[in-house]
């Protein structure tokens, strides 16, 4: 397919946005950038790869009226906010979240795909997940036509090194018994090129993404047959108060998951479960994890 439609893509150096703009090329979109720092390795990857890289920050609202100015569709993530080593407030993410939507509207743009997250359908008093509700409600009262997407945690999140893979364990937030539903970050991006590529079904949507769900025990499994060794799991510890916050709402079942796996896998053939994730996408991110190397993967 080719497609002289030009989609802005934002967050293009990160993982949802790069996905995004690699999907979008093999769809045969044209994708723009906007980068802080064009001449950076990312963005030059990104050049070599066929997107155009423009110059802006989500905190200068010129920058993206001159990227969005002829633009079809506008691709919105927001960086990481609020947590230890996130370079930007709570606040300020719902500023960018807004403020994007707010001149995608301006700028006449055909289509916006927004990246939420699974809990934005009620209030959670965690700060970086309720970012996500103000920022939907804000889009819906706007005059633009959008999709919402919100992906269930990244299967990325389960091989950072603080999860203790080098030790052969794995903790994360759910019980040993319990399940909860995760997708590959590639996955994100094959969905929304999908759903930019196909308005008519997808403008108005909210659409929750998973690609897996998986007990804390089927991880362990899953791991241990990657490995070769043994893997164990248990769960994070709750008594920390953020962890305590999310297990909580694991436990309630906001932050589990409640996408519907057939029809996503009928609609999307090409989500990755977590065992084809480990032994593709995966692989060298577990090859880190087991020497404990940063991967450069952030947040939930
Ligand atoms: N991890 C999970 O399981 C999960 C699940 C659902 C939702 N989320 C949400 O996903 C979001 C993060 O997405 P991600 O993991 O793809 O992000 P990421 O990999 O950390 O990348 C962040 C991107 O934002 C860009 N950026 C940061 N500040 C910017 C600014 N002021 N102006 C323009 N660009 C800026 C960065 O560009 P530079 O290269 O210039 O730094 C980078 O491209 C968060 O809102 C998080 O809550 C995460």
């Amino acid at each position: 397919m080719t497609n002289t439609k030009t989609v802005v893509v934002l967050g293009a150096t990160g993982q949802q946005g790069g996905s995004v703009a690699a999907a979008l090329r093999a769809d045969g979109w044209a994708v723009r950038a906007v980068v802080r720092d064009p001449s950076g390795h990312r963005a030059r990857s990104l050049s070599a790869a066929g997107v155009e890289t423009v110059r802006g920050d989500l905190g200068n609202p010129q920058s993206l009226r001159v990227a969005f100015s002829d633009a079809y569709g506008v691709f919105s993530v927001q960086p990481n906010s609020g947590q230890a080593g996130a370079e930007v407030t709570n606040e300020d993410e719902v500023r960018f979240g807004t403020l994007v939507a707010d001149i995608a509207e301006r700028c006449g743009v055909a289509h916006l795909v927004y990246s939420s997250a699974i809990t934005a359908g009620s209030t959670t008093g965690v700060g970086h997940l309720d970012t996500k509700n103000r920022v939907e409600a804000h889009i819906r009262k706007l005059d633009i036509a959008d999709t919402i997407i919100r992906p269930t945690t990244f299967m990325e999140l389960l091989l950072t090194p603080e999860m203790g893979l080098d030790q052969g364990h794995l903790s994360f937030l759910m019980r040993p018994d319990q399940s909860m539903q995760f997708i590959a970050v590639r996955d994100i991006g094959r969905i929304v090129a999908a759903v930019f590529g196909s308005p008519r079904r997808y403008v108005g949507r909210t659409m929750e993404i998973a690609g897996d769900a998986l007990t804390g025990n089927a991880l362990a499994e899953h791991l241990t047959q990657a490995v070769g060794q043994p893997i164990s799991y248990s769960r994070l510890p709750t008594q920390d108060e953020f962890l305590g916050k999310l297990a909580a709402l694991v436990d309630d079942g906001r932050l589990a998951g409640n996408a519907n796996l057939d029809t996503l896998r009928a609609e999307f053939p090409s989500l990755l479960r977590f065992d084809r994730w480990l032994a593709g996408p995966g692989a060298s991110l577990l090859d880190a994890a087991l020497r404990s190397t940063d991967t450069g993967i952030t947040g939930h």
